[in-house]
């Protein structure tokens, strides 16, 4: 067996050590969705390939929260929120919302989603890796807008989030009773 494929089983088999979660899932998420400096970035691929946690609408156009809420994590964290009820370490919670399109078809008076407007991102920091603005409560917000989806525009976790998730406190900060994909 050659050097390199000597790693590359080794490689395998500690893939095959953590299946759905554990280190896995930070590695990724502290490689892929967020720097070294604690900056988080919009993942491109949730609605392709990751899995749908639960919509909600907010059908009221001066409401703050207007339009389609589809929220959407990766599969391995889905998997470990189910065998512990907790948020895994490098879980991300993507919030993405859209304009609400209405019309009368042949099921009835129907609404469905338009065109992405703003993600609401969270990442799930468990090991206090960053203490900057935008990471407190054992997470990392930001906000993304859909004309500028590289610029994280939050102005930080206490002025653009908390007040809003204080009554998801005792759920980690996140509602989780929309999502039936945990249970
Ligand atoms: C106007 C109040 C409000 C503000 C401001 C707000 N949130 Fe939320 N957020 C909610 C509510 C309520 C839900 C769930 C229900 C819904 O979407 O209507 C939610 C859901 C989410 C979700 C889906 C997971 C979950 O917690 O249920 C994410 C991700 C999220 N918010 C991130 C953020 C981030 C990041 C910020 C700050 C940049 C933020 N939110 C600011 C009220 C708010």
């Amino acid at each position: 067996m050659t050097m390199t494929n000597a790693l590359g089983l080794a490689a395998l088999l500690t893939l095959a050590a953590f299946p759905v979660f554990g280190a896995d899932l930070a590695t990724t998420t502290f490689r892929d969705h967020v720097d070294s400096e604690g900056n988080i970035s919009l993942p491109a691929d949730a609605r392709d390939s990751w899995v749908h946690l639960g919509s909600w609408v907010v059908d009221d156009a001066d409401a703050p929260g207007a339009g389609f809420h589809d929220v959407y994590t990766q599969p391995g964290a889905a998997q470990a929120y189910r065998d512990t009820g907790e948020f895994a370490d490098g879980t991300v919670l993507i919030k993405e919302i859209r304009g609400i399109e209405s019309a009368e078809m042949t099921t009835g008076p129907a609404l469905w989603a338009g065109e992405p407007q703003v993600w609401f991102v969270m990442v799930k920091d468990t090991q206090e890796r960053f203490d900057g603005p935008h990471w407190g409560n054992g997470w990392g917000w930001a906000l993304f807008k859909a004309d500028a989806p590289d610029v994280n525009v939050s102005e930080s976790f206490e002025n653009t989030c908390k007040g809003c998730h204080v009554p998801a406190q005792q759920t980690d900060w996140v509602f989780v009773e929309g999502y039936p994909t945990l249970e």
